[in-house]
């Protein structure tokens, strides 16, 4: 199977919906990588992983680490990663900067980057420069010193004006794809219609162009779960399990047993 390329992403507007999900290590993504035509190196991974309070303490170290073990675990879907807060914000010559660093030590095909009107200049300057970039807006997490907490988005027309002005201008800087998160569906409905790119719903309804969720979310790993999260599995649930059986096995000396021994040379 061929690596699907950022221009056959962009191609699917209106299309098939776009499969996306997280991954951080490289078992995850060869697991995931079959079914999906993108694959999220999330900053979410700063909670997900490391235990972090919000993604705001995140490296652009941890992400190529991570971005790095998730391109060599994959050969079909494209993989874009996100851009860690601070990374990004000042100027389009610093996101440049941290984007190609991205690119080259990982050989991910694009990054991401939360935010609107106020970072499509960098949208711009990196789409002109050979960096994909997948532009994030609605509920951006990397705010949440702003926003106070992780609720839906647009419920005020005011605000619902500013999300759909800044999905407008994130496409009309380049962006290849928009990550709408948190918003009530009208929003998200208007949003994928004024835009020429496919926009990528997480909490927004299927009205988008393709859906993304955190992995751990909706295998039943992770113990947050947003109204938004669908369960598939209950992975935390099998895991724990699998332990207690075997610390009962390890306890009472049935494991290991025979097959897993070495035997003597003769
Ligand atoms: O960090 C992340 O996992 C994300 C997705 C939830 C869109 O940004
Ligand atoms: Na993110």
């Amino acid at each position: 199977m061929k690596r699907l390329t950022v221009p056959a992403i962009r191609r699917r507007k209106g299309g098939t919906p776009l499969v996306m999900l997280t991954a951080y290590t490289v078992r995850t993504a060869q697991l995931l990588d079959p079914h999906c035509d993108l694959l999220l190196v999330g900053d979410s991974l700063g909670q997900v992983i490391y235990g972090l309070p919000s993604t705001v303490p995140v490296t652009l170290e941890m992400m190529a680490a991570h971005g790095a073990a998730v391109v060599r675990g994959s050969y079909h879907a494209v993989v874009v990663i996100d851009m860690p807060f601070g990374s990004y914000e000042q100027s389009p010559e610093q996101a440049f900067a941290s984007a190609s660093r991205l690119l080259k030590e990982t050989g991910a095909a694009g990054v991401k980057m939360e935010g609107g009107e106020a970072m499509a200049p960098q949208v711009r300057f990196l789409s002109e420069r050979g960096v994909p970039v997948m532009g994030h807006v609605g509920l951006t997490p990397q705010a949440v010193n702003m926003l106070g907490g992780y609720g839906a988005r647009g419920r005020s027309e005011a605000e619902a004006a500013k999300i759909g002005a800044d999905a407008r201008a994130v496409a009309d800087a380049g962006a290849f794809a928009i990550v709408v998160e948190g918003v009530v569906e009208p929003i998200a409905v208007e949003i994928t219609r004024a835009v020429d790119c496919p926009t990528i719903g997480i909490g927004a309804s299927a009205a988008c162009d393709g859906q993304v969720l955190v992995a751990e979310d909706m295998l039943g790993l992770f113990e947050r779960t947003p109204r938004f999260v669908k369960r598939f599995d209950d992975l935390a649930g099998r895991i724990s399990a699998a332990a207690e059986a075997y610390a009962a096995e390890v306890r009472d000396r049935s494991f290991p047993g025979p097959e897993q021994i070495y035997a003597s040379k003769a």
